[in-house]
């Protein structure tokens, strides 16, 4: 499904950059620049870093995850 209709972006996609290590929003817009334009997909990508964090345990312990990447 696509989530950010300015750059092409589907949750697969987005899904595989934000295990990759993107724990913001914002980190995501500069690694893909998905969310870098008219913001209408804002809160897909929110619930995506949600749905990513509640799914490895690192919801609890924010930084944990860009650590964890590395
Ligand atoms: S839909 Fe993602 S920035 Fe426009």
């Amino acid at each position: 499904m696509i989530v950010c209709l300015c750059e092409g972006m589907n949750d697969a996609a987005l899904r595989e950059v934000i295990r990759g290590g993107c724990a913001t929003v914002t980190d995501i817009a500069r690694r893909t620049r998905a969310g870098s334009h008219c913001g209408a997909c804002g809160c897909d990508l929110k619930r995506l870093l949600a749905e990513e964090a509640r799914l490895d345990g690192s919801e609890a312990r924010p930084g944990a995850r860009s650590l964890a990447a590395k």
